[in-house]
């Protein structure tokens, strides 16, 4: 009988599409499981898209995007992010997740390690499993804010390991992380002559100081960060990301892009421009939206006595649910199915975040606080059955 490869078999679920599910299943749940910024795609971005398509901008483009966009990206990681890097050195990418992948293939080879936090963003896991890399887990406590530490990464380094991968702001953690423990960090992988791969998407969603960049830290061409139109200008569906290559990479990422996307799509491209060199209100008008919701929800959580890890940035929250007698699948279950809630499990994150559960931030304020009064309620009632 033919049958789909081993690779693609073995895949685990994801876990945040199973709390989906059941959310759905139990009609009209509060959805605080999703990633994804409850904003509009501002009209002059869409407009943009809709001139390229209508003026016949809609044919193959360069590998590495095209060259107006690779230039306004380069002026804004100097401006945004203090990364000095030619428009030859960025490279655009249907998402970032095309762009994490890419990286991925271009520093590691089958059989070789790439150093991931537990928790972290499930899909480098998933990304590693199919291009036969191994993902090994170094973990983040919420005593240290979820924030990496250098030398409880350093024993898990052999001579397999080819990158640290780290993710400020982080998904699910909400954690940035601050400049000296990314130069820790970013030491750390130049004395065992290691990539770092660098996950900036959430860049622009910080709440009480701007997230700090690993690009500008690197002194010797180690570094590849990634960026996102997704979460800055909520463009999830338009899929245009990029990362800033050091000068030893650019090549490998773009033959690795190669075959599996050519290229990203011609007018969202243009779309993008405009969102670089347009208003950006909608950038701050956002980042004060969370900024909101994350106070709002901290609030609430101090004055039921529900443990977290106070975001300083991204548009989660990681709840400690363990008060309810119940592991956080259990817990995201029942709460799904019995008060409408549905929340991701911080198991689908990484084997050791179990006592924790990830709220969106990016849900409305009304039913994200309603959502949060339920989670409260449940903790306290079940742990006292
Ligand atoms: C940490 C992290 N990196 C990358 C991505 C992917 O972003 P994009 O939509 O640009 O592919 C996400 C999306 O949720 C994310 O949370």
């Amino acid at each position: 009988m033919v049958r789909p490869s081993k690779a693609v078999e073995s895949l685990p679920r994801s876990g945040i599409r199973e709390v989906m599910e059941l959310a759905w299943s139990v009609g009209d749940a509060i959805h605080l499981e999703v990633g994804e910024p409850n904003f509009s795609t501002p009209a002059h971005v869409v407009e943009a898209a809709h001139r390229a398509a209508a003026d016949g901008f809609t044919r193959y483009t360069p590998n590495a995007g095209i060259p107006e966009l690779r230039e306004v990206l380069s002026d804004k990681v100097r401006e945004r992010n203090g990364i000095e890097a030619p428009p030859d050195r960025i490279v655009v990418t249907p998402g970032a997740v095309v762009g994490v992948y890419s990286a991925i293939a271009a520093v590691a080879d089958h059989g070789t390690d790439i150093l991931i936090s537990d928790p972290c963003w499930p899909n480098y896991r998933l990304m590693m499993d199919l291009l036969g890399i191994r993902p090994v887990r170094y973990p983040l406590s919420a005593e240290d804010g979820f924030v990496p530490n250098a030398a409880r990464i350093e024993p898990r380094i052999t001579d397999r390991t080819r990158a640290i991968l780290l993710n400020s702001p982080g998904n699910p953690t909400g954690a940035t992380i601050p400049r000296r423990a990314l130069e820790e960090l970013i030491e750390l992988a130049r004395s065992y002559d290691l990539w770092v791969l660098s996950d900036e998407v959430y860049d622009e969603i910080w709440f009480d100081r701007p997230s700090v960049s690993a690009g500008p830290l690197d002194p010797d061409g180690r570094v590849v960060t990634f960026f996102s139109f997704s979460k800055t200008y909520a463009m999830t569906g338009w899929r245009v990301g990029y990362m800033v290559t050091p000068p030893g990479l650019t090549e490998g990422v773009v033959k690795a892009q190669e075959p599996i996307t050519s290229c990203v799509n011609a007018p969202a491209q243009k779309a993008a421009v405009a969102a670089i060199t347009g208003p950006q209100d909608i950038v701050a008008e956002m980042r004060k939206a969370y900024h909101e919701r994350r106070d709002l929800v901290s609030d609430l959580l101090d004055a039921e006595g529900i443990p977290y890890v106070k975001p300083t940035g991204a548009f989660y929250l990681m709840a400690d649910v363990s008060g309810s007698g119940l592991d956080a699948l259990a817990f995201a279950r029942r709460l799904v199915l019995e008060r409408g809630v549905a929340v991701v499990p911080g198991t689908a994150f990484g084997p050791g975040s179990g006592a924790f559960v990830r709220l969106s931030l990016a849900t409305a304020a009304e039913p994200l606080l309603e959502g949060v009064s339920r989670l409260a309620e449940a903790i306290n009632t079940w742990g006292g059955d």
